[in-house]
């Protein structure tokens, strides 16, 4: 009962910030219904991906949890163990685990790195214990983990439904990573651990007056990017995203007690961006999650010059070329 899979990080172009205080915020349903980029690091050492091997044995006498290297305790076994519980329950068995999982990327560095961690659990999970679940019913099992990790199941451009339970909130792809011209530098600015967690954070996202607003702009522009996206239009893909990302970053900012998560550096980079799309007439976006690292959005055409223009930014320590990624996946690689 072994097996090992790979899952990718994503980029939120519309922002799940919030959980929907009508059921438990355990199952992290969230507020409003969001869309992503499932992205594929072309660096050649940092994929933005997360390889997993898991045995289940009747042999072993504890659950034991290791990520890059350092054994999981507290919080961070108890995620693991909010997805894998309610798998086994469905299996109806209950022996002890050994897991092992490798980032190429940073960890909880607004890089998504739970997202790709959870996805990549719960893939390997289901299939040690032989349940034969949709990418769907993967999704809702991921979201358990960290929400964002519902969107990581699939490759490609994904749309989570809110829903209002456990199994009504899950991720769907939209369509496939080919099928959309768009590339990402991702401006790093800091490849620390962020003060406060997106966990922390949702729970105060309804203590800002704009969280509303927010939440009912956000359905509609899922609905909007879903469309534009379907028919290839990145400008207006971009435009959304941008405003999106303005939208959770100034409920962030207005909460109580306030989040910042920019740094001076990210305020740059947004300059930036504005300015090449304004004075150089290059279509050129921008959208940040809970960091202070910028994603820079773009056709391929202009991706080496926008990496160029972005790395001679002061403050800037590097910066990561994303494409979109294709689905998570099962590999016969086992790592223990
Ligand atoms: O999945 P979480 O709990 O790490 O929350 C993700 C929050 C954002 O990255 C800011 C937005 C998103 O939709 O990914």
């Amino acid at each position: 009962m072994k097996s090992s899979a790979i899952a990718h990080s994503n980029i939120a172009l519309i922002k799940y910030w919030g959980n929907w205080s009508k059921v438990s915020p355990s199952l992290n349903i969230p507020l409003n219904d969001s869309v992503s980029m499932t992205k594929y690091g072309l660096s050649e050492n940092s994929h933005l991906q997360t390889h997993t091997t898991i045995e289940f044995s009747e042999d072993f006498k504890a659950d034991e949890a290791i990520l890059n290297n350092y054994l999981l305790k507290g919080r961070d076994m108890e995620r693991v163990l909010k997805i894998i519980n309610p798998l086994k329950k469905l299996k109806k068995i209950d022996y002890k685990f050994k897991l092992m999982s490798f980032n190429d990327f940073p960890t909880q560095a607004g890089l998504a790195s739970s997202a790709a961690g959870f996805a990549a659990l719960t893939i390997a999970t289901a299939n040690a214990l032989n349940l034969d679940l949709t990418k769907e019913e993967l999704s809702t099992f991921a979201r358990l983990g960290s929400g964002s990790a519902a969107r990581s199941i699939h490759g490609g451009f994904v749309y989570w439904h809110q829903g209002i339970s456990h199994e009504t909130s899950f991720a769907e792809k939209i369509c496939n990573p080919n099928d959309f011209d768009i590339n990402a530098i991702i401006a790093v600015i800091s490849e620390g651990k962020k003060d406060v967690t997106s966990d922390t954070g949702h729970k105060l996202a309804n203590t800002s007056i704009f969280n509303e607003i927010r939440v009912k702009k956000s359905q509609e522009q899922a609905k909007e990017i879903k469309a534009a996206i379907l028919d290839d239009d990145f400008k207006k893909v971009g435009m959304i995203a941008e405003k999106n990302c303005l939208l959770m970053h100034s409920t962030m900012m207005t909460s109580e007690p306030a989040l910042f998560y920019w740094s001076p550096i990210t305020l740059k980079v947004i300059k930036k961006v504005l300015h090449i799309r304004k004075s150089e007439n290059s279509d050129c976006f921008f959208t940040i999650d809970a960091g202070p690292n910028v994603h820079c959005l773009c056709r391929p055409e202009i991706i080496d010059y926008i990496k160029n223009t972005v790395e001679n930014i002061e403050g800037v320590n590097k910066t990561i070329l994303v494409k979109p990624a294709d689905d998570s996946y099962l590999t016969n690689e086992h790592l223990f």
